[in-house]
């Protein structure tokens, strides 16, 4: 049998686990095992192309071995090409923070999915909080951005949550609800394959103030369950689901631990080599 390397904090956690709720231990590592962990960096708008490659080096250095997980970074539009050669072949992805949904014109300030192809970016994400709330961004919007990108074979991490407001007047799973609705309005099973959702409530985001885990559960569970009605069982049970807003390393391995997490999606954390690296590492 192989030694266990846990923490013995983590390996009482697994035995008070084993005996008192065996399904929801199974049920973890059967989800682990078929849901490869995704830690993506959101850089928005932080850090010009030289520091861009130098963060990215010290990713690399200090993560060490990262096959057993997805790493993504989002660096602005103008480091996006020095981002690029300076992941190389660590096996690093490449988001944009955003895509339009037309192929070209008249749209300024916009970016194509044709350019990002053109630079190697395979992934974006879509319908971040601070899209909708200062630049307009609606489901309609994001519905249109989802499709480009997955037509154009971009992955897209497509971001949902709740305000504060909402929340505590009791309105988060309709809220989400109508988000995921119009996010993926006429995409089809097949379509949707590579889609990544990130739940981050908008309360949670830059504050320093991290949904509980209860909270983050009921709301991944919830989104797992939509997809459901929506789609096949398979496909819910495959599509990632990650968590944003305050994640960092004091709170990374219990908010990861959790059944239907899958990953996270980081900001301020994500800036820091060693941080970003430690929250890599809480997922493996
Ligand atoms: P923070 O991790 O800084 O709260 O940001 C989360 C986020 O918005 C990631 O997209």
């Amino acid at each position: 049998m192989r030694e266990c390397r846990c923490s013995l904090r983590d390996r009482i956690f697994c035995e008070v686990r084993r005996s008192n709720a065996m399904p929801i231990a199974r049920k973890v590592r059967y989800n682990r095992r078929m849901r490869k962990r995704l830690i993506a960096g959101n850089w928005k708008m932080n850090i010009n192309s030289s520091e861009t490659a130098e963060l990215i080096g010290q990713i690399i250095e200090k993560s060490g071995d990262i096959s057993a997980v997805d790493v993504v970074v989002a660096p602005p539009f103008t480091s996006l090409v020095s981002a690029k050669a300076a992941i190389g072949s660590s096996g690093i992805g490449l988001s944009s923070q955003n895509i339009h949904w037309e192929e070209k014109g008249a749209f300024t300030g916009e970016i194509s999915a044709g350019m990002l192809k053109d630079i190697g970016c395979g992934w974006t994400i879509i319908g971040h909080s601070e899209r909708r709330q200062y630049f307009g961004e609606t489901d309609e919007t994001v519905n249109k951005r989802t499709k480009m990108a997955l037509i154009s074979s971009i992955k897209p991490i497509v971001c949902i949550g709740e305000t504060l407001e909402e929340r505590d007047t009791g309105k988060t799973n309709s809220l989400l609800k109508s988000q995921l609705g119009g996010a993926f309005d006429n995409i089809s099973e097949a379509d949707f394959a590579d889609t990544v959702i990130a739940y981050e409530p908008v309360w949670a985001i830059g504050t320093g103030r991290t949904a509980t885990p209860e909270q983050t559960q009921e709301a991944h569970a919830f989104i797992r369950n939509w997809l459901k009605t929506i789609y096949s069982e398979p496909l819910a049970e495959a599509c990632r689901i990650l968590y944003g807003g305050s994640m960092k390393p004091a709170n990374a391995k219990e908010l990861l631990a959790l059944p239907d997490v899958d990953g996270g999606l980081i900001g301020g954390a994500s800036l820091k080599a060693d941080d970003f690296s430690a929250i890599i590492c809480a997922s493996l």
